[in-house]
């Protein structure tokens, strides 16, 4: 989902972009990567691969952790032993979730699940290996390429079926272009280090949710309200994971728009688009 937004931006920003596919660079596998740099010699590295299925996860720990933990581990050395600027995400699962101001870069981690550990892993990694990096911790992403919060939501509702959605996990929609807008801002300003990047504002699923089907079917049933304890999900989340995006902020000059704003411009794309 983000990879292909990401390429999409920086090549309409006049970028040369090779954005290989797991199958052409398995992060997981040091000579398929040094094979991808060695045949394209980029400036700079996006990582964007990774393992994403939270709750699968969680019987599934090895796998995450060798995708985000040791995946992101030979990207970071294979740019570091190159001078490449790397480029790498992270997530709010690496926080725990019981605060209740957003969380800023330095705040204590303490993950609660498997997918989390797997990207404090790999954000160590990263961080930890020498190489010249940017790392974003981000969160709650929808974009146009793959499944998604938005399209699950959207397909239930024309299905007819009723929606459940939970009201007590509080975070920040990000659109996958504002990100790697973000990302261009950061790259462009000669930032360093480690990022909070997320839309502006907060809300509940429950209240993303509500907007998703206000805004893409009017008349349809709103949401019905649930807690996440309802709906006894294998893996952990933080209840209050949004993010201090301050730090971003500084070093950028700029903000990322309110997330109702970036919601409903994706919404429309799609309206116009006939995608959905
Ligand atoms: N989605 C969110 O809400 C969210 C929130 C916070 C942070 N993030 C982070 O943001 C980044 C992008 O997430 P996303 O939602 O765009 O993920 P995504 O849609 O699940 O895409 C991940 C990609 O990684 C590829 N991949 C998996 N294993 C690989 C391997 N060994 N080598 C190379 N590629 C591999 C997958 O390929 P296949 O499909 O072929 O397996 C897929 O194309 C990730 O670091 C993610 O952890 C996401």
């Amino acid at each position: 989902m983000l990879g292909r937004e990401a390429a999409e931006r920086f090549r309409d920003g006049g970028d040369e972009v090779d954005a290989p596919d797991a199958d052409e660079c398995d992060v997981t596998d040091p000579a398929s990567v040094a094979a991808s740099l060695d045949r394209s010699r980029p400036e700079l590295v996006l990582h964007c691969a990774a393992y994403t299925a939270v709750d699968r996860a969680e019987s599934e720990e090895a796998l995450a952790s060798k995708v985000n933990g040791e995946g992101s581990a030979v990207v970071a050395r294979a740019c570091r032993d190159r001078g490449i600027l790397l480029v790498a995400y992270g997530s709010d699962y690496v926080f725990d979730g019981k605060g209740s101001r957003p969380w800023r870069e330095d705040d204590p981690v303490a993950p609660l699940s498997a997918y989390g550990r797997s990207k404090l892993a790999g954000e160590r990694a990263v961080v930890g290996s020498g190489c010249e990096h940017i790392f974003l911790r981000t969160q709650w992403l929808y974009g146009a390429h793959g499944r998604n919060f938005v399209f699950a939501i959207l397909d239930r509702a024309r299905r007819g079926e009723p929606l459940r959605v939970v009201d007590d996990q509080r975070g920040s929609p990000t659109w996958t272009r504002d990100l790697a807008e973000a990302t261009r801002e950061l790259v462009h300003a000669g930032a360093r280090g480690l990022f909070h990047v997320a839309n502006g504002g907060d809300c509940t699923w429950h209240d993303f949710a509500s907007l998703v089907v206000a805004e893409a079917l009017p008349g349809a049933s709103p949401p019905a309200r649930c807690s996440t304890a309802d709906l006894a999900l294998p893996a952990r989340r933080p209840a209050y994971s949004v993010l201090d995006t301050s730090r971003y902020r500084a070093v950028t000059g700029k903000g990322l728009r309110d997330w109702k704003e970036a919601a409903r411009e994706f919404l429309a794309g799609l309206r116009e688009g006939g995608k959905k």
